[in-house]
């Protein structure tokens, strides 16, 4: 489908539909006259496929407790075989509502309290809420800005191993917020040392399937199946970012070790009894088995607007850096070269140009002066940002608008 054709179909205005991304501005901001482009989902309805199946399921009327389908694993073990070049076996996977709530299990279940957890920042912010809720202790790695974009430090991660005591991984791949899709050379070298350190590793996948062009996604168990580390790793991943499922509460958490999976399975039964999604494995279902097209179209307009940024932001405001994006629809823009303090990034982003952007420093202290803009929505909207972005920046360089 054209790019026009698939926002023509699928773009939705979503004022006032309880949407926490355009309802809650007022809340989060102070301010509910902003262009919403923060918090990561998207502004397109999943594919009709979708709807169809859900609303051929809402006419049965009963939702009363439910199984999982046999078809969901051969439908996902489809798509993981067609988009990931990955397969799992049945027993592995395990369900929970949304990977944060499955990721809040598994730090419960796997770690004791003190127990020390490594992150690479700047990275998906509640990894950092959810150690601390559960008094663990973060440790952290920071990914390093290079000319060819940002990195793993290694050399630094192997040192935190070895002068701290940690029990526990959180992988971001492809990682938020900077868009690294992570290499398979990268993911080798940075599973053996937690193999070498016997540190358990959670590699949360959520965003795997949003890949742009020219990258290829690896997941982590396709190294660790061949480094032999698969009872070491945890995966966790979800149709809800790639087909904007998030309030179906459908994800996944894959155990392929059968020691792991029988201390999640205890812990599981002590503590855990949520029932499965019925209408998020429908959507799950259809999907899988149908969202092809409309995922490569989606795509289509990601790197649309991301190209939007490159050619108009950056030729307007030079003084802007935007890091690759490899994967997710999430663009990492680092304005510290424009506007000089924290305070400027707020007034001019939120309160003259009127978006509502993630802050760099919710990801890492040391990202004061980047934003994170979702471009998942109509190319319209990210144009209107550029546009009211280029306006302030000739305001503040005391041009005429000329
Ligand atoms: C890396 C990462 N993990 C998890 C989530 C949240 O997923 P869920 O809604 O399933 O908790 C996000 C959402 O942006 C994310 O970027």
């Amino acid at each position: 489908m054209e790019t026009a054709d698939f926002i023509q179909t699928y773009y939705r205005e979503r004022k006032q539909t309880d949407s926490l991304k355009w309802d809650a501005l007022k809340e989060r901001y102070g301010n509910e006259n902003l262009l919403p482009l923060w918090v990561a989902d998207m502004d397109f309805s999943a594919p009709s496929s979708v709807q169809e199946a859900l609303k051929e399921r809402i006419e049965h009327g009963i939702f009363g407790y439910s199984l999982v389908p046999e078809n969901y694993f051969s439908a996902y073990d489809g798509w993981q075989k067609r988009h990931e070049q990955t397969s799992f076996q049945p027993e592995w996977l395990h369900f929970t509502s949304v990977v944060v709530q499955g990721l809040y299990d598994l730090i419960t279940c796997f770690t004791e309290e003190g127990d020390q957890i490594i992150v690479q920042p700047p990275v998906y912010y509640p990894f950092f809420d959810m150690i601390r809720d559960q008094k663990r202790q973060l440790v952290t790695s920071n990914l390093v800005e290079t000319p060819s974009g940002y990195q793993m430090d290694l050399v630094h991660f192997e040192r935190q191993l070895i002068e701290n005591d940690i029990k526990l991984f959180i992988l971001c791949s492809p990682h938020n917020p900077v868009g690294r899709v992570w290499s398979k050379e990268e993911l080798k070298t940075i599973l053996s040392l937690c193999q070498k350190y016997g540190v358990l590793v959670i590699s949360d996948e959520i965003h795997s399937d949003l890949i742009l062009t020219g990258k290829s996604f690896v997941s982590a168990v396709t190294v660790a199946k061949e480094a032999d580390f698969l009872d070491q790793l945890i995966v966790c991943n979800a149709p809800s970012k790639t087909f904007n499922l998030a309030s179906l509460l459908n994800a996944h958490i894959w155990l392929p070790g059968e020691n792991l999976r029988k201390q999640y399975q205890k812990w599981e039964s002590l503590h855990h009894h949520t029932g499965i999604s019925v209408l998020g494995q429908v959507a799950a279902i259809a999907a899988y088995e149908t969202g092809d097209d409309w995922l490569r179209d989606l795509l289509a307009i990601v790197e649309e607007n991301y190209q939007l940024l490159q050619r108009q932001l950056l030729n307007a405001i030079p003084e802007i850096k935007l890091s690759e994006l490899q994967g997710t629809y999430l663009a990492w823009l680092d304005l510290r070269d424009w506007l000089s303090t924290e305070a400027d990034v707020k007034n001019t982003v939120q309160n003259q140009a009127k978006l509502a952007i993630d802050y760099g420093e919710w990801f890492s202290s040391e990202t004061k002066g980047f934003i994170r803009i979702n471009l998942a929505t109509k190319s319209e909207n990210i144009q209107k940002a550029i546009t009211n972005l280029i306006e302030v920046d000739r305001k503040l360089k005391g041009g005429n608008g000329e």
